[in-house]
């Protein structure tokens, strides 16, 4: 197969003249790994098609929400239903607590939660809820892990240990970030340190359970249990950002994983998005009763939304969360990643690449490392040039991942294991084609 990007590339000439890059969120304009963005024409199951008629077997699924595939026959028709039936309100349906009692049953960690259109809407309105709720100012973060991008977020770490982080984005003063502290991600000794100076101030420390932002790295079993412990001692509320890893990782979230090791484990606050709108804009945060009723209109933590819990975004949540509910869906899923992460493995194995990969549930990563990184500083060793050197091969041979080294995969419940094959096939030879 031959890459043949002269539709898209016109597109993208288009695109330029009257988009900011020619795209509306950085990543897809492929300024990591080189070339033309593919612009998709339609999707079907594990594949799209790009504007030359070029199938894809897609493992980006729209960064995660597309977790039974495109055009699920089921979500098509509560969304044909609902769009009849009218597109926005600005006044409550009863789907918005159809969905709510749904997603509150599958991570029960959650008493209340209220929906919102964004996962950086969620992520920025969770960090003022627990400013809110302690009356403190200082949120900790970890290098690696992405909220979204609003401002008091946008950081990367100082120097020094433990140091407030700077903006990591023109446009945001410092004094924005002045109260939101850096660390590295599974580090337990630098987590204590921020506890022991700043522990009375902290409102809340915010964590990709499992950080799937520099591509998959995993919190260790106990850096989470001292983050849990931690917040407890000092008073702040632990936020999981489960925008990625909600209802993704497992039906019960990331939570659930790390409940089977830590018994009793919860967040305070869990941030949600992706699979719970099932493709469209839709996204939550939620906790315990006593936090959420700080919200307006009961309390005096400010947060509203014209399209929040938007008729036609809930009826594609909910149609796509009991669907995974089905029984055996996950377990299928989970096989099917496994199947691929070890496929690949193989295939690099045989042909001489260093790699290492790791999975749960529908998400994956992989890198060309010999072991899997811990932190942010160890992901940045990978090679980004071998990167983009397999990234372009495994397009070429119809095979779209995604176009940036620090990014996660997702396989959905349409991928068949012939797909998986046909991908590892494509991967050998790409693993071939690489510099020894
Ligand atoms: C963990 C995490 N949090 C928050 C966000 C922001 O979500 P959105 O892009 O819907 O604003 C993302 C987006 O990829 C994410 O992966």
């Amino acid at each position: 197969m031959t890459s043949n990007t002269d539709l898209n590339d016109a597109l993208m000439a288009r695109a330029r003249r009257v988009i900011p890059g020619g795209v509306n969120s950085p990543v897809r304009a492929f300024r990591a790994v080189g070339g033309t963005p593919r612009f998709v024409e339609r999707a079907r199951g594990a594949y799209f098609w790009d504007a030359n008629d070029q199938r894809y077997i897609d493992y980006i699924g729209s960064w995660g929400p597309m977790i039974l595939g495109h055009g699920h026959p089921a979500v098509l028709e509560a969304v044909t239903k609902a769009a009849e039936q009218g597109f926005s309100f600005g006044a409550p349906t009863e789907r918005e607590i159809e969905l709510a009692e749904e997603i509150l049953s599958l991570v029960p960690s959650m008493e209340m939660v209220r929906l919102v259109s964004s996962g950086t809407e969620a992520g920025m309105s969770a960090i003022r809820l627990a400013r809110g709720a302690t009356g403190r100012a200082k949120i900790i973060k970890f290098e690696g892990c992405y909220h979204g991008h609003a401002d008091a977020l946008l950081v990367k770490a100082g120097s020094g240990l433990a140091t407030f982080g700077h903006p990591t984005s023109a446009g945001v003063p410092p004094e924005v970030v002045q109260h939101t502290l850096v660390l590295e991600y599974n580090n337990i000794d630098q987590l204590e340190q921020a506890f022991a100076e700043h522990g009375a101030d902290v409102a809340g420390l915010i964590m990709e359970p499992i950080a799937g932002n520099m591509n998959f790295v995993r919190a260790t079993v106990d850096f989470t249990r001292r983050c849990r412990e931690l917040c407890t001692q000092h008073g702040a509320l632990l936020i999981y950002d489960e925008v990625m890893t909600g209802c993704r990782v497992a039906l019960g979230s990331a939570q659930s994983v790390y409940a089977q090791a830590i018994p009793g484990f919860e967040p305070d606050i869990t941030v949600m998005g992706k699979v719970i709108g099932g493709g469209m804009p839709l996204a939550a945060f939620g906790g315990k009763r006593a936090v959420m009723e700080q919200l307006a209109p009961l309390g005096p933590v400010y947060q509203a939304g014209t399209l929040s819990g938007n008729p036609v975004a809930t009826a594609c949540g909910l149609a796509t969360l009991r669907e995974i509910k089905r029984p055996g869906f996950f377990e299928s899923l989970t096989a099917k990643t496994r199947r691929l992460v070890d496929g690949l493995s193989a295939a690099a194995a045989a042909e001489g690449v260093p790699f290492s990969a790791d999975c749960q549930g529908g998400m994956f990563g992989f890198f060309l490392l010999p072991q899997l990184p811990q932190n942010y500083t160890q992901v940045m060793k990978t090679d980004g040039e071998r990167f983009n050197q397999l990234f372009h091969a495994l397009l070429d041979r119809g095979v779209y991942i995604a176009p940036a080294l620090y990014e996660a995969g997702f396989v959905s419940g349409a991928h068949s294991d012939a797909d998986i094959d046909t991908t590892v096939a494509a991967a050998k030879e790409a693993f071939s084609l690489l510099p020894k």
